[in-house]
């Protein structure tokens, strides 16, 4: 049997369920029983009957995952998988942010730890984050953290004054705009698809914003079928965001060309937390049950609320 068989096996014995992330390395995602983006994998696990969950991400993943389901196993193949963007936000930090500040609602991203959630009155992603915010009374003050981009992005949006937390991720901070824009001019009619984490400087020559489960959907549904491929091959996008999102892409668009923008210098605009996962982790993880992912049950207990008033409201 094959590695892949017998991944595929253990889960069948062991009911378990294999989420993973867009950002996962192409033969991670090409195993997984579920691949999304944040919003999709926290609504999965919520509603998942296996009885073990393992998530092909990283660690702020694993802990929603498991803060949703505290009677789930959940197993993270990677457990050194960090976030630059959770990092940048540490909980005494928030509660220091909201002690200045105690008539502010705190508006979370999900890329936080569970000791940040437990801060946070409502948590959102990429994909909801824009429709929460609006669904905040107008009055009242918010502070928006961590990532200072995403935020700026709301706030055009909608018009509001958030004040926002200095953090964000570098793999979105290392666009090119440089690079997008030679891009642009060789390809005058490819599209820009861009997630909101990326700087200003790139999101001003996006024609669509939004999670890599958004711009996944826009390309799709603006690409034509694989059978109507006369036109098809002059179809491109320009995509600004982790690379790893042009796999599912590619696959769901066959006959379109995806071009990622690189980041600045040439360099690499993969993160490398995401790729550390791979086919050899995922299986030991889940033939051993290892890398277990345990949340403090106080911290949990109050980073629910947030989590679950993100799921109401989107
Ligand atoms: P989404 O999954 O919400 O698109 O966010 C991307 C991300 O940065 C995950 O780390
Ligand atoms: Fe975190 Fe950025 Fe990697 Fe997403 S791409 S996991 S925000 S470091």
């Amino acid at each position: 049997m094959n590695i892949v068989e017998e991944i595929r096996r253990l889960c069948t014995e062991k009911n378990a369920i294999i989420m993973a992330h867009y950002y996962q390395r192409p033969e991670v995602q090409d195993v997984a029983d579920f691949i999304g983006d944040s919003l999709a994998l926290a609504q999965v696990a919520a509603k998942t009957d296996a009885d073990i969950i393992v998530m092909c991400g990283v660690h702020f993943m694993a802990e929603t995952a498991k803060i949703l389901c505290p009677s789930k196993k959940v197993l993270i193949p990677a457990p050194q998988a960090g976030c630059s963007l959770a990092d940048s936000c540490k909980a005494e930090d928030l509660a220091a942010w909201k002690a200045v500040h105690p008539e502010h609602v705190v508006v979370s991203y999900v890329n936080t730890s569970a000791a940040v959630k437990a801060l946070t009155d409502v948590v959102v992603t990429s994909s909801n984050a824009l429709k929460i915010v609006n669904q905040l009374p107008e009055d009242k003050p918010v502070l928006f953290g961590p990532d200072q981009n995403l935020g700026s992005y709301i706030n055009k949006m909608t018009g509001r004054q958030m004040d926002l937390w200095n953090g964000g991720c570098h793999v979105h901070a290392r666009f090119s705009e440089e690079a997008l824009l030679a891009l642009k001019a060789q390809y005058p009619d490819a599209k820009v698809l861009a997630h909101p984490e990326c700087k200003a400087s790139i999101l001003q020559h996006a024609d669509v914003i939004g999670s890599t489960q958004a711009l996944l959907n826009y390309a799709i549904a603006n690409s034509p079928s694989p059978i109507s491929n006369s036109e098809a091959s002059h179809i491109r996008y320009i995509i600004a965001t982790e690379s790893g999102i042009l796999h599912e892409m590619q696959k769901a668009c066959p006959e379109v060309e995806f071009i990622a923008v690189p980041a600045e210098g040439g360099g690499c605009n993969e993160c490398e937390y995401m790729r550390m996962c791979t086919l050899q982790n995922l299986h030991d993880c889940l033939l051993n049950e290892s890398n277990e992912i345990i949340v403090d049950e106080a911290v949990a207990k109050d980073a629910i609320r947030p989590i679950q008033r993100m799921l109401e409201m989107s």
